[in-house]
């Protein structure tokens, strides 16, 4: 055999090694690949899978993505959980993976009012009250040393995450906005940028292509931080969406909105729910249909409900139907992909995600790529 003859072999032998599962040879394409020119594509990435010990998830990320975004890890009650102690070893993990394996590594979040742990909403021992100076001291402190840690490392951080509240187009009443006031947003990226002068910071929220109040002050925000000499690249839609809403004029509309104001647009947490009118039975009852927000909590209900057994697979029509929303969601990116720097899918495969009841990925439980995965590759032109 020549020289030239075995080395087709080995490639011919090796194509099914690097196909996604299911996937024959000829198809071998990868989301990465097919949104190359377009955008990256990411996924929020749990501890079994950057420490590598969920292997076949490892393998399909390094296969499918080229940015990953820490699910948890990175998030108050993890980096700071004790008041000026601060805990890395997870973050460390997960950022040591995005290098080793050369992907954009997205920092998640710095500004939250979730997932912030109690100590930071109390006032120190001994006083009465929780004052402004002890709360701005505490948030200047903690994105100086999260930020500061990872600097140099991060492509970009969300800085501050849901700050506006839902259907008033009033800012969320958190605690940094109620004992600091408005300013705290502007501290807050200016602080971002001080300790990671090359990161991009991003503003990052939900339902802003569903809800037109939110979405008019997510915008008064960006250029009231602008006026006040802070630097905003990039907006982060989240994308938490069911079969329905948000429309796909109103994902158009408002990409098209936020690119006008020359941010960078970042979709960075999509997942669909597959099944419509998804309820959790015993539990809260129906989500309702003109909300793409499950309840907080609803992950760990499920599991609270003793659900530790997977949702019922979802029935050929239903694939059918999710694929379908996928592609028409992935044909509004793409129509622009010219302001669209990443979209991020909110996990790997269903049995990761935290709205796991409704089946909202494009992989299943076994790492196979859900119809919706072929309608993800088959929109990008
Ligand atoms: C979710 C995680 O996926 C869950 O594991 C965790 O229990 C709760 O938070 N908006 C965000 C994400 O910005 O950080 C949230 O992630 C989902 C909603």
């Amino acid at each position: 055999m020549t020289h030239h003859r075995f080395l087709s072999l080995v490639l011919l032998l090796s194509l099914p090694l690097i196909s996604p599962p299911g996937l024959s040879a000829t198809e071998a394409r990868t989301l990465k690949d097919a949104y190359h020119d377009a955008f990256l594509i990411g996924v929020a990435v749990n501890p079994a899978q950057f420490e590598e010990t969920d292997k076949k998830g490892a393998e399909l990320i390094l296969r499918e993505f080229n940015s990953i975004s820490p699910e948890n890890v990175l998030k108050w009650e993890h980096t700071e959980p004790r008041d000026g102690e601060f805990t890395f070893a997870a973050g460390d993990r997960y950022v040591a993976f995005g290098e080793q394996h050369h992907l954009a590594v997205i920092g998640h979040n710095l500004v939250w009012h979730n997932q912030l742990p109690a100590w930071v909403s109390q006032p120190p021992a001994g006083a009465e009250k929780l004052t402004r100076e002890v709360l701005l001291d505490r948030l200047h402190r903690h994105i100086m040393t999260v930020a500061g840690h990872y600097r140099g490392r991060i492509l970009g951080w969300d800085v501050v995450n849901e700050a506006i509240a839902d259907g008033t187009g009033a800012y969320r009443d958190s605690v940094f906005y109620r004992v600091i006031g408005k300013e705290f947003l502007v501290m807050a990226f200016k602080w971002a940028q001080e300790a990671d002068p090359h990161a991009e910071l991003y503003y990052n929220d939900y339902n802003l292509d569903q809800d037109d109040k939110k979405r008019a002050t997510a915008i008064e925000l960006i250029k009231y931080l602008r006026a006040n000499g802070a630097r905003v690249d990039g907006i982060g839609l989240q994308g938490h969406y069911n079969l329905t809403y948000p429309s796909a004029a109103k994902i158009d509309e408002t990409i098209g909105m936020f690119a006008d104001l020359g941010l960078k647009v970042m979709i960075t947490e999509l997942d669909v729910q597959a099944i419509a009118n998804q309820s959790i039975s015993g539990a809260v009852g129906a989500f309702p249909t003109t909300s793409t927000r499950p309840p907080a909590n609803a992950a760990k209900r499920w599991r609270g409900w003793g659900r530790s057994q997977p949702p019922k697979p979802l029935t050929p029509e239903q694939q059918t139907a999710l694929a379908e929303r996928y592609g028409e969601i992935f044909g509004v990116f793409w129509k622009h992909r010219a302001a669209i720097t990443r979209v991020t899918f909110w996990g790997l495969r269903d049995a990761d995600s935290w709205r796991r009841y409704a089946s909202p990925l494009i992989f299943d439980d076994n790492y196979q790529p859900k119809p919706a995965y072929f309608a993800v590759l088959k929109a990008a032109k």
